[in-house]
């Protein structure tokens, strides 16, 4: 089995996303798929956790917040639901949960609570309490790379047998990188590219939001690192002292310079996001391909 655990923050407010995530967490929102030549939606973590799950990850760590239970209850498998479709002759619909249960009863899910949002560097520092494999995959809960030939998530895995990466950030190329993590490329990377990750490159540093990117290599939310030496470097980072939140990138940044970073760059994808009302509808939009 591989020995690597996926952290999946999901506690994040979704205030970009008001009034739909009023009560709804945003990774709740539904996006269309199809199958068996049907239309039907599933809420969008339950896509996140289906592709991690093809990419032969089995143990997940997902930080929630307040009020954000009914995220915990989607994956809990629920027989009664499926019998009683049964029963109604909704054959279709019960092969959806079966597929989606038989995966949750080959996984151990674990669930941390972030009281307080404070950050995603918080949300993961928290959630890795709970990791015990030398490497981590974190994944947010409100992305996807999305590809119908490659698993991405998998090809970026394959980068852990590249011994010039002690971890790796899965970056894609944007035309406006200001609403991003951003990463400043390096000398390249000699091994590790395979499927979606066109190439590798050491990273120089890393800046969040920036006013004036120093690239358009933007951060997805994909990012695969040593577990132990990240929990080190969120420990020694200090709070954005504005917004008091502990940011990811931060600790990357140091990470960079401690043990070094790779950027792996990913092409060839479609890169779903839920964060942003605009993205959202992008979302659905390429999701639903000729139905839109
Ligand atoms: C977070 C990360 C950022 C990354 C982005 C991807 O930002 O901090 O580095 O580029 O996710 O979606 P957020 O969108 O949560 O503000």
């Amino acid at each position: 089995m591989l020995s690597v655990t996926a952290l999946i923050p999901a506690a994040g407010l979704g205030t970009r996303m008001v009034p739909a995530t009023k009560e709804t967490p945003k990774e709740m929102l539904p996006v269309p798929f199809e199958d068996d030549g049907g239309l039907a939606f599933k809420p969008f973590i339950q896509l996140v956790y289906e592709s991690l799950y093809a990419a032969g990850v089995r143990t997940f760590v997902i930080v929630v917040g307040r009020g954000k239970r009914i995220l915990q209850d989607h994956f809990v498998v629920d027989w009664g639901l499926h019998e009683t479709l049964v029963r109604k002759g909704k054959t279709r619909e019960a092969a959806w949960l079966e597929r989606f249960y038989s995966m949750l009863e080959n996984s151990t899910i674990i669930w941390v609570d972030q009281p307080e949002p404070r950050g995603l560097g918080d949300a993961v520092l928290r959630g890795l309490k709970a990791v015990n494999t030398p490497h981590v995959l974190i994944h947010l809960g409100d992305i996807l790379l999305h590809s119908p030939r490659h698993n991405p998530v998998r090809d970026l895995l394959s980068t852990l047998g590249c011994s010039e990466c002690p971890g790796t950030i899965g970056l894609i190329r944007v035309e406006d990188p200001r609403s991003y993590g951003v990463a400043i490329p390096g000398d390249p990377v000699g091994c590790g590219a395979s499927g979606s990750v066109a190439g590798l490159f050491r990273v120089r540093g890393l800046v969040e939001k920036p006013r004036e990117p120093p690239s358009s290599y933007a951060i997805t939310g994909v990012y695969l690192l040593p577990s132990r030496s990240l929990e080190e470097a969120l420990a020694s980072t200090e709070r954005n002292p504005s917004t008091g939140e502990l940011e990811l990138t931060d600790a990357l940044q140091l990470l960079a310079g401690r043990t070094g970073l790779c950027g792996a760059i990913v092409e060839g994808v479609s890169y779903l996001d839920i964060g942003r009302p605009e993205r959202y509808l992008e979302t659905i939009r390429m999701l639903a391909g000729d139905r839109c």
